[in-house]
């Protein structure tokens, strides 16, 4: 990773995630997690004080060390024990059936292979085990869908690879989650291509 991806990134993923990524919303996206959680892309755990009371330990899943290292004071200040357990969620290091619950806010825009992702994380979930999720990615409208084209290739390469047009819920389905909540609406204060939303909760089979 050059100085940019490794310094630069993960700052300013934590002010844009701190300032755009509305409290509100993750606090809708955490609300019913339960036992134990993998937190896909935990950046630097801008969630953290929105797990509610029934989560009893949170693996984190994130391969900025700078994301991590940010995210100590939120870390310490939870009654949650949070541990960074992977780097990639393209490739778990847990056995199947493991978690109640899985996060993921903002997060199958940049990880590489999503549909590698879920796949992932639907393997780790125990049957009956839930994903919740906002993310942002294709939008409904035709004419937002091509400024999210063109801007697509820029984006990628000064926000660390992250994609706009990713289809989120078909993503979701194509890896077999079944979705049983699901809110699709723009980001009140967004621009629309970056704050077309994704956010429910979908079941592992
Ligand atoms: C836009 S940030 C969102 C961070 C955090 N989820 C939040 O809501 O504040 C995307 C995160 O995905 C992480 N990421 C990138 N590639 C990844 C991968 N292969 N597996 C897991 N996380 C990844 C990035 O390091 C970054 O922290």
């Amino acid at each position: 990773m050059g100085f940019y991806r490794e310094q630069v990134v993960p700052r300013l993923i934590d002010v844009a995630c701190g300032r755009f990524a509305s409290p509100k919303l993750r606090a809708r996206a955490c609300a019913g997690l339960t036992g134990r959680v993998v937190e896909i892309g935990f950046g630097s755990g801008h969630n953290v004080g929105h797990y509610p009371a029934g989560v009893t330990r949170v693996d984190a899943i994130e391969p900025a060390d700078l994301g991590w290292k940010m995210a100590a004071g939120r870390v310490a200040a939870t009654a949650v024990p949070v541990h960074r357990s992977g780097l990639d969620g393209q490739s778990l290091p847990f056995d199947d059936d493991t978690f109640d619950s899985a996060l993921s806010t903002w997060t199958f825009c940049t990880i590489p292979d999503a549909g590698a992702a879920l796949l992932e994380v639907k393997r780790v979930l125990r049957p009956g085990g839930t994903l919740h999720f906002v993310e942002h990615g294709l939008a409904p409208d035709p004419g937002v869908q091509r400024w999210q084209h063109r801007f697509e290739p820029i984006q990628k390469r000064v926000a660390g690879g992250c994609h706009l047009t990713r289809p989120i819920a078909d993503l979701l389905r194509a890896a077999g989650l079944k979705i049983v909540v699901l809110d699709e609406f723009y980001e009140k204060g967004a621009p629309k291509p970056l704050g077309a939303l994704s956010l429910g909760h979908a079941v592992a089979p």
